[in-house]
C-alpha cells in the first residue's frame, strides 16, 4: 500500500529491538530476565524538577527555536561552573534531546564523518540518513577503545581524505558503550590532530558528570574551541531521558548556528515549553542539586565497578570503568569453545545468553564492531534507583567500606546476572 522511500528503506529493525522484544516475551512467560541491555539511568525525578514542571504546566506557546534566553543563560553559567568552559547564550541551541541536536548538526555540516568503532548505535544510522560518507576508526582493546592521533592520521591517509577539505570527527566520552574516557593530555593530542587534518569535532559529552574516581571531566573544546561542537543534556546525570531536553554548544560561527536553527525551525520548531522552563531549575548549581548528581554518580560507579570486577574474576576481558554506566566485555579468547556451541558472532553470543542464561545484553556489532568480534555491551542499571538512592543516602560509608554488600542490597538482579555470566564462562573451559 505504501512505498517507503529508499532513503529510509535500508533501516532494518535493530538487534536492540529484537532483543528487547525477546526480553518482553520471556517476562510475559513469567521468566526472570536480567536486563543488562537497556541503558537508562534509574534514579527518580528530583522533587525540585517535579515542582518546576508543575509550576510551568501553563506554558503553552511556541518558543524560539534556539531556546529561551533565560535557560541558555543558565546553561552557560552551568558549563562555566562545572567545566570552566565559557560560552555566550548565543552559542547554545536547546533541542528536544541531544540526539536531535546531533542529527541537525550532521545534516548541516559538510564533509565526511570519522566514527570510532565501537560507538553508540545511533551515530551510524543518523549519518546514513543524512547520506554522509562514514569512515570507521577501528579502536583496539589495548588502547581502551580510545581514538588516537595515529588512528586519525591513518584513516585520513587510507581514504585519501583531502587535507584542505573539512572532515567531521565524532567523539563520545565518557563512552557509551565502553565506559572509558580521555585524559586531558589525550584530548590535547587529539586537538593537535584536529588542526593538522582540518577536522571539526562533534563532542558528545552527555555523560560528562558521570565520571568516576572523583576525576573531573575535560572537554576537547578546551584545546580546540573554534572547531568543537559539544552535545549534552538532561537525560543521563539528571535521569530525565523522557523529558527530552538536549543542547549543542557551538563555536562563535553564525553560519553553522543559523543553518541548524533554520533546519530546526522547519522540523521540530522548539523544545517543549514547560520542559524549557523546568530546565532552568535543572541547570542550577547549588549544593543540593550537585549533591544529587554526585550521589547518583557514586551509585553508578559502585555498581559498574562491582560488575567489572566480577567479570574480570570470571576470566572475561574487560576494562575498569571510568564513567557512564556501561562495560564492553570481550569473549574473544573463548572463540573456539563458543564455536562448539554454535556461537560465532556477537549477535549469537547475545542471543545465547538470553535464551540459555536469561541475561539480556547487546551485541558489539550494534556498536560498529565486526560481527566476529565477540564483544557485548552491558548496561549496569537494572535496579530500583529510588531505593538505591535512599539506601545510599542513609549510609554513605557502606559504599566505601563494603561496596559488595551495598550492591547486594540494592541491585540483586545485577548480582544474579554476574552469577549467570560467571557460570556460563566457567562452563566454557
Ligand atoms: C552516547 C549517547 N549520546 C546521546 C544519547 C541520547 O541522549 P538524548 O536523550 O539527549 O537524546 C545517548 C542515549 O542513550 C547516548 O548514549
Amino acid at each position: 500500500m505504501f512505498d517507503v522511500s529508499i532513503n529510509v528503506a535500508w533501516m532494518k529493525r535493530s538487534a536492540t529491538l529484537a532483543i528487547n522484544e525477546k526480553v518482553n516475551a520471556l517476562k510475559e512467560k513469567g521468566e526472570t530476565v536480567y536486563h543488562l541491555g537497556f541503558g537508562e539511568s534509574p534514579f527518580p525525578v528530583h522533587p525540585r524538577f517535579q515542582k518546576a514542571l508543575c509550576e510551568n504546566a501553563d506554558k503553552k506557546s511556541y518558543l524560539p527555536t534556539q531556546g529561551i534566553l533565560s535557560l541558555r543563560k543558565q546553561i552557560a553559567s552551568f558549563f562555566e561552573i562545572m567545566f570552566h568552559l565559557s560560552c555566550t547564550p548565543e552559542q547554545i541551541i536547546v533541542t528536544p534531546g541531544s540526539k536531535m541536536a546531533l542529527f541537525d548538526t550532521l545534516m548541516a555540516l559538510d564533509g565526511s564523518l570519522m566514527l570510532p568503532s565501537p560507538a553508540w548505535v545511533s551515530y551510524q544510522h543518523q549519518a546514513r540518513l543524512v547520506q554522509k560518507e562514514t569512515h570507521y576508526l577501528y579502536t583496539s582493546f589495548e588502547d581502551r577503545y580510545l581514538v588516537t592521533p595515529t588512528l586519525i592520521e591513518e584513516t585520513v591517509e587510507k581514504y585519501i581524505l583531502r587535507k584542505k577539505e573539512q572532515k567531521i570527527l565524532l567523539l563520545n566520552y565518557p563512552s557509551n558503550p565502553t565506559g572509558q574516557t580521555y585524559s586531558k593530555s589525550q584530548l590535547q593530542a587529539l586537538a593537535d590532530a584536529v588542526y593538522e587534518h582540518n577536522l571539526v569535532v562533534l563532542s558528545d559529552e552527555i555523560y560528562a558528570l558521570i565520571t568516576y574516581n572523583g576525576n573531573t571531566h575535560h572537554s576537547i573544546a578546551e584545546f580546540c574551541p573554534d572547531r568543537t561542537i559539544i552535545f549534552s543534556g538532561l537525560s543521563k546525570d539528571r535521569s530525565l531521558g523522557g523529558f527530552r531536553l538536549g543542547l549543542a554548544i557551538l563555536p562563535k560561527n553564525e553560519t553553522i548556528i543559523n543553518s541548524i536553527l533554520a533546519f530546526g525551525s522547519e522540523t521540530w520548531s522548539c523544545t517543549a515549553a514547560p520542559i524549557q522552563y523546568m530546565a532552568i531549575e535543572a541547570y542550577k548549581t547549588d549544593d543540593e542539586l550537585l549533591q544529587f548528581i554526585r550521589d547518583c554518580t557514586k551509585i553508578h560507579e559502585t555498581v559498574t565497578n562491582y560488575v567489572a570486577h566480577r567479570l574480570l574474576k570470571a576470566g572475561i576481558r574487560c576494562h575498569e570503568p571510568q564513567g557512564a554506566f556501561y562495560l564492553f566485555p570481550d569473549w574473544n579468547s573463548y572463540r573456539e569453545e563458543l564455536a562448539k556451541k554454535g556461537v560465532k558472532t556477537s549477535e549469537d553470543l547475545a542471543f545465547h545468553l538470553l535464551n540459555n542464561w536469561n541475561v539480556a545484553t547487546l551485541p558489539g556489532s550494534e556498536f560498529g564492531r565486526s560481527t566476529k568480534d565477540l564483544t557485548l555491551r552491558i548496561a549496569t542499571v537494572d535496579y530500583d534507583g529510588s531505593f538505591a538512592l535512599k539506601k545510599y543516602q542513609e549510609n554513605k560509608d557502606l559504599v566505601e567500606k563494603d561496596p559488595e554488600q551495598f550492591v547486594n542490597g540494592i541491585a540483586p538482579k545485577v548480582v544474579n546476572a554476574c552469577n549467570q555470566l560467571e557460570e556460563f564462562t566457567s562452563g566454557l573451559l
